[in-house]
């Protein structure tokens, strides 16, 4: 059995690590590899890895939404997410599908202690807002506040992705704003601030306390400025390692048929391999 991930550029992915890891673990008999795909090759190479047996591939930035174009089935939650970033070939078929959801609720869930909060912030509103949306919308979450630098993007997302949700647009001032005045269940930062340390979030939190879940799913540093300040005023944090994570295991079970679980042994391999301790 044959699977890998396919990006441009490729080099930082940690998905060989992951898939590695459990394929030793279960002692099941296949690879994983990393793929360098140019955007202008990526479909021709996509169907040639149908035609030479893989079971599939992760896909990686900036593949994802040509992943979903170029599949001939795709799931409700890719479909909603507008993106893929599993694709799996089955009888010479791809069907695209996203566990970047799932991934984003195994992470958190734990810290939820049982109980899906009714509201939650939600910081940034690019490709990985997306997923985090639907995947808080489908957990039961109510109403979501929508902050972004650029507010008529954070609109825009809500227009298209409220269904079960009231999402409610703002601009990051303000969220700065709520986050000082109003005690919030649960914060997420999807934007890429404070990846690699740069532009952190250096907000006070200041009226959040021991009932505020902060999870920013940043993972490079672990410890975001965010999480730090979170800490700080007592919260509960998440930081987003467990993601990246979580979101290979239904992509593991699709492609070589073994049922695997992240554990403290995968955590800290990826840990190391990155730097990140
Ligand atoms: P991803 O797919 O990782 O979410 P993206 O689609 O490029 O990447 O989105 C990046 C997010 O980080 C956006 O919400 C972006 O805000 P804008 O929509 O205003 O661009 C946010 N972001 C990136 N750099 C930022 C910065 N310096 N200040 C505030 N927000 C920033």
């Amino acid at each position: 059995m044959k699977a890998a991930v396919v990006g441009h550029p490729i080099a930082h992915s940690q998905s060989p690590t992951i898939h590695g890891h459990w394929l030793e673990s279960t002692g099941i008999a296949g690879t994983y590899e990393a793929l360098d795909l140019h955007p202008d090759a990526f479909a021709d190479e996509i169907r040639a890895l149908v035609e030479r047996g893989f079971q599939g591939v992760n896909v990686t930035v900036p593949h994802k939404e040509a992943a979903l174009a170029l599949a001939d089935t795709t799931d409700e939650t890719a479909r909603r997410i507008g993106a893929s970033n599993t694709l799996v070939f089955t009888q010479g078929k791809i069907q695209a599908r996203n566990t970047d959801a799932y991934g984003f609720w195994e992470n958190l869930a734990p810290s939820l202690t049982g109980q899906t909060p009714k509201r939650a912030l939600v910081l940034g509103a690019g490709g990985a807002a997306r997923a985090v949306l639907v995947a808080l919308q489908d957990a039961g979450v109510q109403d979501i506040v929508l902050a972004n630098r650029t507010l008529s993007r954070a609109q825009a997302l809500a227009d298209e992705l409220a269904v079960s949700a009231r999402i409610e647009p703002l601009s990051w001032d303000d969220a700065e704003s709520l986050m000082d005045q109003q005690m919030l269940p649960l914060i997420i930062n999807t934007s890429s601030r404070g990846m690699k340390g740069e532009n952190p979030i250096t907000c006070t939190l200041a009226a959040q306390t021991s009932q505020t879940v902060v999870n920013d799913i940043v993972y490079n540093p672990l410890q975001t400025a965010l999480l730090q300040s979170a800490e700080v005023r007592g919260c509960r944090t998440v930081d987003g390692l467990g993601m990246l994570l979580h979101q290979a295991r239904p992509a593991f079970q699709a492609f070589f048929g073994g049922r695997v679980v992240v554990d403290a042994g995968l955590r800290h391999k990826v840990e190391r391999r990155m730097g990140l301790v």
